[in-house]
Formats: structure tokens, sequence, C-alpha cells
């Protein structure tokens, strides 16, 4: 049975160093034992991801990750304390004890304390931290159910714990604590406001000079394959097309000439939080139609309308 909720035998698979998708509150994790160099290097190979590209380590509380050796900065802990367990990484500097296959031989590791009660619960029983990338093949929309899970890597896992829907629904802000000043690397599922409060500063953002830093790094990523266009104003582009054949992603409004089965409506009260939590699934089945061109409109820049159009974008973004 590849899909269930039976935490002690994932406990059993990872002890023995094999692959566990596991839920958390942004997206599904393909997880292994982050101290085994093989157990790491199969999440590579299930996925096919470049091996030049780290992974997150996810633990329950933030003082394992001080057991395991890592010196957590002051500020980390300070947001931490705010946001932990919750959708935000922290990059700060590695140790000896975690491989260079998960930090890619960059001397940085990203730390997670991810909010999800079974993933929590697992965590706490398990010896060693687990090594999570988004349970998707590299390149393509992050999974938020199990079920996404198992339509794209099903055959090559031995189990998925199924927690239900991701409540958040975009991968976790991540936050590079390697520099004097923190930078932003990727915007996720926790509003860059909410953290700008804690520090009280405001962030930059950061691309770490030539490095790999973030999922941004690749150019294309959440490979749709139709083109998906982001236009400034939805009901004029739509004229444009052949009505029947075009997709819209939308903040909160419907259009009468396009068929309502190829409109996704993200929050019709017009929640951010909302329309981040539906987005990968919109643009899953908006996906799977039969149609020519999918048009998404800009979000708002606040909160997660960072993490919205970034990842709208970096899906716009067509192969030449
Ligand atoms: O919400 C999330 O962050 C999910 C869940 C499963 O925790 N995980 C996730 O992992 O989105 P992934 O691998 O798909 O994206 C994390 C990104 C990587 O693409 C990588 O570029 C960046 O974090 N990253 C990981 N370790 C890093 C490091 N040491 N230095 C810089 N960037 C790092
Ligand atoms: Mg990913």
């Amino acid at each position: 049975m590849p899909i269930g909720n039976n935490i002690p035998y994932a406990i059993e698979l990872l002890n023995s160093n094999k692959l566990v998708a596991i839920p958390t509150e942004t997206v599904y994790g393909l997880a292994a034992n982050a101290f085994n160099e093989n157990a790491v290097l199969n999440i590579y190979k299930t996925k096919n991801r470049p091996q030049f590209n780290p992974l997150i380590i996810h633990s329950n509380r933030i003082e394992r990750f001080e057991e395991w050796g890592l010196l957590i900065p002051a500020d980390v802990k300070l947001l931490a304390q705010h946001f932990w367990p919750g959708p935000i990484t922290f990059i700060i500097p590695a140790n000896h004890k975690i491989p260079e296959i998960v930090t890619a031989g960059t001397g940085a590791v990203a730390i997670r304390v991810p909010n999800h009660p079974i993933t929590l619960d697992l965590l706490a029983k398990l010896n060693f931290p687990l090594a999570a990338p988004s349970a998707n093949p590299s390149g393509f929309i992050s999974p938020t159910s199990a079920l996404h899970v198992e339509q794209q890597l099903g055959n090559k896992i031995d189990y998925i714990l199924d927690g239900g829907n991701c409540k958040v629904g975009v991968e976790s802000t991540i936050i590079s604590f390697l520099e004097n000043e923190p930078k932003i690397l990727r915007f996720g599922g926790l509003a860059i406001e909410a953290i700008e409060a804690v520090l009280n500063k405001k962030l930059a953002t950061g691309s770490n000079n030539n490095k790999i830093v973030a999922p941004g790094m690749l150019s294309k990523h959440y490979a749709p394959v139709h083109p998906l266009q982001i236009v400034e104003n939805l009901s004029e582009s739509i004229q444009l097309f052949d009505k029947n054949r075009v997709g819209v992603i939308s903040f909160s409004e419907s259009f009468a000439e396009v068929p309502i089965a190829h409109q996704f409506v993200l929050s019709k009260t017009k929640d951010l939080n909302e329309a981040a939590s539906n987005l990968f699934a919109a643009m899953r089945h908006v996906d799977e139609l039969d149609l020519d061109i999918i048009l998404s409109e800009k979000f708002p820049n606040i909160g997660l309308g960072y993490a919205i159009n970034d990842r709208l974008k970096r899906a716009s973004i067509q192969e030449n």
C-alpha cells in the first residue's frame, strides 16, 4: 500500500535509509535520512535533480539542530521562536556532520521545522534530520496533496505519508544568514513583512553572486505543458484568443466568455493566503486541459503575493 498514515512503517523505512514522502504545511517533501549519503543520493536520483542543488534538512525542534552541532545565529533563534514550526527556512554554516551531498559542497545548510502534526510526530521519533526537497520531479510543480505525489513519483518511492492537503501551499520562505545582513533567497509561505517586523529591519533579496542559492537559480521551474502568460488585464487579453481554448488563473474574478471549467479563481474573497494554498493545484488542473494558452494576472506585491508572482513567473518562462 503506497499511501497511508502508518507512522511506525514510515519510521522503519527511514531507519533503513529508504525514501518516504512526507506532508508539510507548505508542500509534500521527498524525505530520507540526511546523515546517510546513499539515502540522500537516492533523493537526487528519484527526482532527477542536479546534485549542485542542495537540500533542506528538517527536524522537530531547534534544539535538535544544536545537538547535531550546528551553531544557530541569534537572529535565527529569534525568528524560530516566532515562526517555527512554520514555513521559513534558514541557511546557516554547516558542520562536518552534514554530508556534502546535502549541502552540495556549499559549506552551508538549510534548516527547517515544518508545521504538520504527522511529520512533527515522525521527526520526534527519528535519530536524524530528514533531508527533503519538494516531492516532484525536478523542474515540475510541487505537490500539495498525497495524490499529486503518487501521480508523479508513486512508482519510485516506497511510501507516501498522507497528511491531507497542504494548508500553506507554496514552499517555505528562505532566508540566508551567511553574510552580515540576512538575505531573502526565496519568497515563500511566510510573508516577508512578518519577518521584517520581528527583525525590525528591511531585508534585501540576495543572489549570492554566481553560486546556486535557491530553486529560482534554475531558469525554468514549475514547468507547465501549455504556455502560461502573465498579463496586466485579463479581460482584455482574453479577447485576443479563441475563448474556448484559453485557461485563466485569476485572483477573484471570473469571465463569462470563458468556459467555467477552464477558469481557476484562487480566492473569491481576495485572500492572498487562500490564493497561495490553491495555486499549485490550479496550475496542475489547468495544465491537464486541452488548451492553447493559460493566462494569469499579476497578484498584489504584498504578503504571499510575492511568492505567488514568483511561482507564476517561473512557470511562464519558456524553453527556447
Ligand atoms: O517548503 C519547503 O521548503 C519544502 C518542504 C518539503 O520543506 N521544501 C522545498 O525544498 O521546497 P526544495 O529542495 O524543493 O527547495 C529548497 C531550495 C533548494 O532548491 C535549494 O536551492 C535551496 O533551498 N537550498 C537548500 N540548501 C541550501 C543551501 N545550503 N544554500 C543555499 N540554498 C539552499
Ligand atoms: Mg522544489
